[in-house]
C-alpha cells in the first residue's frame, strides 16, 4: 500500500506557465517558437498561464488541492543576467514563490533545468559546447546559495533525453538541430552538467536532497522478429541516461555507433556523471512499440485499436509497473519519485465544469500501477501529477491540455476539472 509518508504533488515548468518575456532574457524556446511551423498552433510562451502575475492565486489553488508538494522549475534566463550575476527581480520571483509555498506547508521540489536554455549560450553551441555544462554548474551554484532554506528537493535536469534527442538530434524541440552527432554530444554534456551541478548542490546544501528527472517510454517489439529493435531503442533512448548516472557507463550500443557520431568523452567525465543521487525522478506517460528497419536499426510502430490520449499516446498503466520493476532489477537504485505522469485529453467546459472522467481514470489506473510496483519491492516514495494546470505543451502549443486545472487563455480563468477534485478528495482521505 502507498505508505503515509508518501509524497503527493503536482508539477509544472517555468517556460510552460510563467509568461512575461520582458523580465527575463531570451531562451531557446523563444527563438524556436518564431520558426515557421515549429509549434502546431504558432504560439509562444510570452503569456502562457501568466503565472508570473497570478502566482499568489496559484499558490492558494495548490494549497486547496491538499497536495504535499509542488514541483516547479527555475528559468535560468530569468534567474541570472548574461554576465552570470543574479537578476534580483527574476530570482526574487522564485524567492517569493517558494516562501509562500513553504508558508502553506507545501514542500518545494525545484528543477534547475526544464529546457529553457539562455539563447546567448545556444549562440555559442548550446549543449553541443562542453562549456555549457560548466555554465550550468555555475548557475546551480549561485541559485542554490541564493535560495538557501527554501528548497526541499532539487532536480538538476528534467528529461535530458528530450533536450538532447528531440532538440539536437531530430530537431522537433528547441533549438531544432537535426544531427545524430549533435544529439549524442548534447546528451553527454547534459549529463556532465548534471554531475557538475550535483557537486555544487552537495557543497552548498548538503542536507537538501538532490537528484535528476529522467523520462522513460518502455519499448516493446511489434512482432517476435522485432525484439532486437525494441532492445536497441531501449538502450538508445532510456538506458543511455540512467546507466550513465547509476553505473557510470553508456550502454555497449555506443560502440556500435559509427565513430563520427560518438560523443567526445573526457577522462573522469563518467565519474562526475555517476556520483550518488538521493533519488531518481521517473516520468512516465506511455510505452512505445518498435520494429526493425532494413539497416538493422529501430523505428516506432504505432499500435492501432488501443486506447490513446489526445497526444496519440497509448494508455498503458501496466507499463509503469513493468518499468519500475525492471529498473529495480537492472540497477541499484535510490528512492524513486514519479515526477510526472498524466494525460492530455480534449477537455471542454460546460456550466463552468470540466468533466474529464477519462483523465480521472488515467490517474486511477496509473496510481494503482505505482502501488503494484511498490508491492513488488520498488521503493517509490512520491507521485506528481503532470500537470497542475493546462499549459504550453512545447511543439503542440496550447492545443494539448494536461492540467488538473483548466485554463481559459482568453481570460486566464482557472477552473478545477473533475480530475483535480478527485485527486484532492483522494489526498484528503489519507
Ligand atoms: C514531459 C515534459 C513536460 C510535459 C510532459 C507532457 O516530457 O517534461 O514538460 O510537456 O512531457
Amino acid at each position: 500500500m502507498l505508505k503515509p509518508a508518501f509524497t503527493f504533488g503536482v508539477a509544472t515548468a517555468s517556460f510552460q506557465i510563467e509568461g512575461a518575456r520582458d523580465s527575463r532574457l531570451a531562451c531557446i524556446w523563444d527563438t524556436f517558437c518564431k520558426q515557421p511551423n515549429a509549434i502546431a498552433d504558432q504560439s509562444d510562451g510570452d503569456i502562457a498561464c501568466d503565472h508570473i502575475n497570478l502566482w499568489q492565486q496559484d499558490v492558494e489553488m495548490i494549497a486547496d488541492l491538499a497536495v504535499d508538494a509542488y514541483r516547479l522549475s527555475i528559468s535560468w534566463p530569468r534567474a541570472l543576467n548574461q554576465d552570470g550575476t543574479v537578476n534580483q527581480q527574476g530570482l526574487g520571483f522564485y524567492r517569493d514563490l517558494l516562501t509562500a509555498l513553504k508558508a502553506r506547508n507545501i514542500k518545494t521540489y525545484v528543477t534547475l533545468y526544464h529546457w529553457d536554455l539562455p539563447q546567448y549560450l545556444e549562440d555559442q553551441g548550446g549543449w553541443q559546447n562542453r562549456d555549457t555544462a560548466y555554465a550550468f554548474a555555475a548557475y546551480a551554484d549561485i541559485v542554490s546559495k541564493e535560495l538557501a532554506g527554501l528548497v526541499d528537493s532539487y532536480a538538476t535536469l528534467n528529461e535530458p533525453f528530450c533536450s538532447a534527442y528531440l532538440g539536437y538530434e531530430i530537431g522537433v524541440h528547441a533549438p531544432g538541430i537535426k544531427s545524430q552527432k549533435a544529439g549524442r554530444q548534447a546528451a553527454h554534456h547534459l549529463l556532465l552538467g548534471h554531475g557538475l551541478a550535483m557537486q555544487a548542490l552537495r557543497k552548498n546544501c548538503p542536507d537538501t536532497e538532490a537528484g535528476i528527472v529522467l523520462n522513460f517510454s518502455p519499448t516493446y517489439p511489434l512482432t517476435a522478429d522485432d525484439k532486437l529493435a525494441a532492445f536497441q531503442a531501449d538502450q538508445y533512448h532510456n538506458q543511455w541516461y540512467i546507466k550513465a548516472i547509476i553505473d557510470g557507463q553508456y550502454p555497449s550500443l555506443l560502440n556500435e555507433l559509427p565513430e563520427h557520431v560518438q560523443p567526445d568523452i573526457q577522462p573522469q567525465d563518467m565519474v562526475i556523471i555517476s556520483q550518488p543521487i538521493d533519488y531518481l525522478g521517473v516520468n512516465y506517460y506511455t510505452r512505445i512499440h518498435y520494429k526493425c528497419t532494413a539497416d538493422n536499426w529501430f523505428e516506432e510502430a504505432n499500435l492501432t485499436n488501443v486506447p490513446i490520449t489526445d497526444m496519440g499516446w497509448e494508455v498503458y498503466p501496466q507499463g509503469l509497473t513493468e518499468l519500475l520493476v525492471s529498473l529495480n532489477e537492472l540497477y541499484t537504485l535510490p528512492k524513486i519519485y514519479i515526477t510526472e505522469n498524466g494525460a492530455a485529453m480534449a477537455d471542454s467546459v460546460h456550466d463552468n465544469q470540466v468533466l474529464d472522467y477519462d483523465r480521472v481514470s488515467y490517474y486511477h489506473t496509473h496510481l494503482n500501477a505505482v502501488n503494484d510496483a511498490i508491492n513488488q519491492g520498488v521503493n517509490v516514495q512520491g507521485y506528481f501529477a503532470w500537470s497542475l494546470m493546462d499549459n504550453f505543451e512545447w511543439a503542440y502549443g496550447y492545443e494539448k491540455r494536461f492540467g488538473l486545472v483548466y485554463i481559459n487563455y482568453q481570460t486566464q480563468q482557472r477552473i478545477l476539472k473533475e480530475s483535480a477534485k478527485q485527486y484532492c478528495a483522494l489526498l484528503k482521505q489519507r
